[in-house]
C-alpha cells in the first residue's frame, strides 16, 4: 500500500504542474547581498576562481563516475560547480565532498541539459513549438523541472532560444523555429516552467537561456560556423527571444560558440555587457558554452589560452564551462594586471547569490530526497501531460480525400523503419530518458486490425524488405508508413547538406503509392525536410517530430480522430535545399516576385514559396475568417497628450465550418508599408489558440500596442513611424485576410 508520505509527494508532483506566477527579470532577493559579501570576505583567490569553474562528470556503462582530478578540485575548492551528474545518490555523494571536506563548505551547483524532459520525455522543442500552446509548453518545462530537481539537479541548460531559419542546421530541433515573436512567447513559457513559482522552491531549477547570441545564423547551416549579420537585423530577428527569456526571470545565460561582428560571443563585451547587462538589466550569471573560452584561440582573436581567459572575463563571462582556463590562468593574469580582483569578485558574487537563492546553504541536499525522486520520475500525471502536449505538437500537412482520420474497421498495413521503433523516439538531448519507457507507434495502434513490415532501415541501400511491405500493403485498406531521421541526425554537430529522407525510405513510399491504396506518411524528424515527391504523391502526411515517451499514444489519438490535429509549423519546410534560407518574414526587395516578369527576385528552376510555410497546419475540420476590423486610436481619439501610446484593436469572426470540433491557431501579422528601413512583408504580432465546436463562431480580438508596431529605425532607435499598416489575420502565414489602417 502507498505510504502517506509517498502520497503527499505525488500530490506535490501534481500541484507542481499548475501554472506559475507572472514573469519578471531576476532580481537578488532581500538579504542575499549581505550574506554574499560576508562569505566573499573570507575567500582566497583560488576559492573565488573555483566558484567560476564548472566541470563535467561522466556517465559510464556501470553508472556515474567522476575523474579523480575533478574530485580533488572539489576538495580543494578549485571546482565549485558540476554538470552531467544526476540522481540523488550521485549528487549527494559529490555534494558531501563540497560541504564536508572543503574549507568554506560552499555547496556545488549541479547542471544538466534538461531540454525536453528529464525522465518523462516530451516532444523535441521544435515539435512542441508547433503546438503554439503556451500553457502546455510551460507545463512541459514544469514537469521536466519537477523531475530533474527531484533527481538532484538545480540548474538546466535550457531554454535554447536561437532563431532557426536554416533547416540544415541540426540544432533547429532544440529551439522554437524561425519567428522572433513566437520564439519570445515560448522562451517566456519555458523559463516560467523551469523556474516555477520561485527560485529556491524544491521543485524548481535555475534556467539558462542559450546560446547568446545569434548561434542560429551560422553560415550555411554548418554548426559552429561564423555569423555575420547587421546589428539592425540581429536586433529585430535574433535577439528578441533571449531578451524575453531574461525578462521572464532566467537566472543564467550561456554564451554561444559563434562570433558576432568579428568577435567570438564568449569574448564579446558588446553582447555581454552593453546589451545583456546594461540594456536588459540582467543580474544573473553568464556561463560559457563547452570550452568556448579555449576556442577563441582557434577563432584567431587571441594568441593563447591565457589571453582568451582575459578576453572572456573582461567581456563579462562569469563561469568557465569545462575549459579550465580560469582555473589555469586567471591568477597569473591578475598578477600581470590584465584583469582586476574587483572583476573576479563581481563574477563570484553573481554565482554565490544564486547558490544562496536556491537555499543550498540551508540545505545542500534539498534536491536529494530519494523517495521524492522515486515518486516523481515518470509519475502518471507527467506521462499524461506528455501525451497531451505530444498530440498538440503534431502537424497535419496533407489530407487528400479525408484519408484521415482512420476508421476502426479499416485493415491497416503498418510499414516503415520507425513504425515499431523505440530507440529514436526520445530524440536528441534526451536527459535521463530511457527509450524503453516509450510507447512505439505499433504499440499505440494496438487493438487495430493491422499487419506490420519494416520495409527498410532509416539509412542504407537495402531494399530486400520492400517485397514483404508491398505484400501486406496489398492486403490492406490503408497504408501507414513511419519514416524519418535518426535522433542523432539533428542536434549538436549534426548539420545536413541534404535534408531529404535518408536511405531508401522515399523509394519505399513511392512503391507503396503505386499500389493505389491511400498512403498515410508519418514523419519523425528533427528539422524541416525537403520532400517534394512525398508531398505530391502521399495521400496524407503527419509531421510528428520526435514526441518522446508518449509517442505511440499521441499519434494514435490523431490517426483515430480522438484528437483533431491543431499543430502549426514553427518553421517553413523548403521544397529543395537551394531555397534555404526560406522563411515567411522576408523583406519585399526592389523587385518583388512577379510570375510575368523575368527581372524579379526568383529562381529560374524553383518556386520562391516553401513547400509548407510557417504557421501552416490542417485540421479534420475547416475554419472561416470573416469581418476583419482594425481600429487604431488616432491622435484625436487618444488625446494629444504627449507620451500616449498608439493602440490598435483588431477583431475577426472565426467559425468552425466543418463537422467536428477542432482547435485553431488564429495568427495576426502586420506589415508596415513604408519605413525608414526596409520592413518584413509579414511579421507575427499575436496569436490565440481557440477551440470551436462544429458550427460555432466566435469573435476574436487582439490589442496591438505601439511596441508591436515599432522597429529599429534608420537612426538605430526603436520606435514606431506613423503611416499605413496592413493588419493580416488567418490560420497560416500564407492564408490571411487583410485590412489596411492609417496610424497617425
Ligand atoms: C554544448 C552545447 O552547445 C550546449 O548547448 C550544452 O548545454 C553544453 N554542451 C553542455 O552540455
Amino acid at each position: 500500500m502507498q505510504s502517506i508520505k509517498s502520497f503527499i509527494l505525488q500530490a506535490i508532483a501534481l500541484l507542481s504542474l499548475q501554472s506559475t506566477l507572472p514573469a519578471q527579470n531576476y532580481q537578488p532577493s532581500a538579504g542575499i547581498n549581505a550574506r554574499v559579501e560576508a562569505l566573499l570576505a573570507k575567500m582566497t583567490l583560488e576559492e573565488k576562481i573555483g566558484q567560476l569553474t564548472l566541470y563535467t562528470t561522466d556517465w559510464g556503462s556501470t553508472g556515474p563516475t567522476i575523474r579523480e582530478g575533478y574530485k580533488n578540485d572539489i576538495r580543494s575548492g578549485a571546482c565549485g560547480n558540476l554538470f552531467n551528474s544526476h540522481s540523488t545518490t550521485f549528487v549527494r555523494e559529490l555534494q558531501k565532498v563540497a560541504v564536508e571536506e572543503t574549507r568554506l563548505k560552499i555547496p556545488l551547483l549541479f547542471g544538466f541539459d534538461v531540454i525536453h524532459g528529464y525522465k518523462t520525455i516530451f516532444p523535441i522543442p521544435l515539435g512542441e513549438a508547433a503546438s503554439w500552446d503556451l500553457d502546455a509548453i510551460e507545463k512541459s518545462a514544469r514537469v521536466a523541472s519537477a523531475e530533474a530537481s527531484a533527481a538532484g539537479l538545480n540548474w538546466t541548460f535550457a531554454p535554447m532560444v536561437d532563431i532557426g531559419r536554416d533547416p540544415r542546421w541540426g540544432r533547429v530541433m532544440e529551439g522554437a523555429g524561425e519567428d522572433p515573436y513566437l520564439g519570445s512567447r515560448i522562451a517566456e513559457a519555458r523559463v516560467k516552467g523551469i523556474q516555477g513559482k520561485k527560485i529556491g522552491d524544491p521543485d524548481a531549477m535555475l534556467a539558462c537561456v542559450k546560446h547568446f547570441a545569434g548561434y542560429g545564423a551560422a553560415m550555411g547551416g554548418r554548426d559552429y560556423n561564423t555569423v555575420d549579420i547587421s546589428e539592425k537585423y540581429f536586433r529585430e530577428f535574433y535577439l528578441p527571444p533571449y531578451q524575453a527569456a531574461v525578462n521572464a526571470g532566467a537566472a543564467t545565460v550561456m554564451t554561444s560558440f559563434n562570433d558576432y561582428d568579428g568577435v567570438p560571443a564568449t569574448g564579446n563585451k558588446f553582447l555581454l555587457d552593453n546589451i545583456l547587462r546594461k540594456e536588459w538589466g540582467f543580474e544573473g550569471f553568464v556561463v560559457t558554452d563547452y570550452t568556448s573560452i579555449n576556442e577563441m584561440v582557434n577563432h584567431g582573436v587571441v594568441a593563447n589560452e591565457k589571453e582568451a581567459g582575459e578576453l572572456a572575463l573582461n567581456a563579462g563571462v562569469d563561469m568557465d564551462l569545462q575549459g579550465g582556463i580560469y582555473q589555469s590562468y586567471l591568477k597569473k593574469s591578475l598578477q600581470e594586471g590584465k584583469i582586476t580582483e574587483k572583476q573576479i569578485d563581481e563574477a563570484v558574487r553573481r554565482v554565490l547569490r544564486l547558490k544562496f537563492e536556491l537555499g543550498l546553504f540551508e540545505d545542500p541536499y534539498k534536491f536529494c530526497n530519494a523517495e521524492r525522486e522515486k515518486n516523481t520520475l515518470l509519475a502518471p500525471a507527467h506521462r499524461a501531460a506528455a501525451r497531451e502536449v505530444s498530440r498538440k505538437s503534431i502537424v497535419l500537412l496533407k489530407n487528400d480525400n479525408n484519408a484521415l482520420p482512420l476508421r476502426k474497421t479499416q485493415k491497416i498495413a503498418l510499414i516503415g523503419p520507425l513504425a515499431d521503433n523505440k530507440t529514436e523516439l526520445i530524440g536528441n538531448w534526451n536527459g535521463a530518458g530511457n527509450f524503453n519507457d516509450c510507447v512505439s507507434l505499433k504499440e499505440g495502434l494496438q487493438g487495430a486490425s493491422l499487419q506490420y513490415a519494416k520495409g527498410c532501415e532509416v539509412e542504407g541501400t537495402d531494399k530486400s524488405g520492400f517485397a514483404e511491405a508491398l505484400r501486406i500493403a496489398g492486403q490492406s485498406d490503408v497504408i501507414v508508413v513511419a519514416v524519418g531521421e535518426k535522433a542523432m541526425m539533428s542536434g549538436e554537430a549534426a548539420a545536413r547538406a541534404h535534408i531529404n529522407l535518408p536511405g531508401v525510405q522515399e523509394e519505399l513510399i513511392m512503391e507503396l503509392c503505386k499500389t493505389g491504396k491511400p498512403v498515410v506518411v508519418v514523419l519523425m524528424n528533427g528539422r524541416p525536410l525537403a520532400i517534394p515527391a512525398v508531398a505530391e504523391k502521399a495521400t496524407a502526411i503527419l509531421e510528428t517530430w520526435w514526441l518522446g515517451t508518449e509517442t505511440g499514444h499521441a499519434i494514435a489519438d490523431v490517426l483515430w480522430g480522438e484528437y483533431n490535429p491543431s499543430g502549426k509549423l514553427p518553421m517553413s519546410f523548403p521544397r529543395s535545399e537551394g531555397q534555404i534560407p526560406v522563411f515567411y518574414n522576408e523583406k519585399n526587395t526592389g523587385r518583388p516576385f512577379d510570375p510575368n516578369s523575368k527581372w524579379t527576385s526568383k529562381y529560374i528552376d524553383e518556386a520562391n514559396s516553401p513547400q509548407w510555410p510557417f504557421g501552416f497546419g490542417l485540421s479534420y475540420t475547416t475554419f472561416s475568417y470573416n469581418n476583419l476590423k482594425a481600429t487604431p486610436e488616432t491622435a484625436a481619439t487618444r488625446g494629444l497628450a504627449a507620451g500616449k501610446q498608439v493602440k490598435i484593436r483588431v477583431s475577426v469572426q472565426v467559425a468552425n465550418t466543418g463537422k467536428v470540433a477542432g482547435e485553431e491557431v488564429v495568427q495576426l501579422y502586420i506589415r508596415d508599408l513604408v519605413g525608414s528601413t526596409t520592413r518584413p512583408v509579414k511579421a507575427l504580432k499575436g496569436f490565440q489558440k481557440i477551440a470551436l465546436k462544429p458550427g460555432e463562431s466566435r469573435e476574436i480580438t487582439f490589442n496591438l500596442t505601439q511596441d508591436d508596431l515599432s522597429f529599429y529605425r534608420r537612426d538605430n532607435t526603436f520606435g514606431m513611424e506613423p503611416g499605413a499598416f496592413d493588419i493580416m489575420v488567418g490560420g497560416s502565414s500564407s492564408e490571411v485576410k487583410t485590412v489596411r489602417v492609417d496610424v497617425k
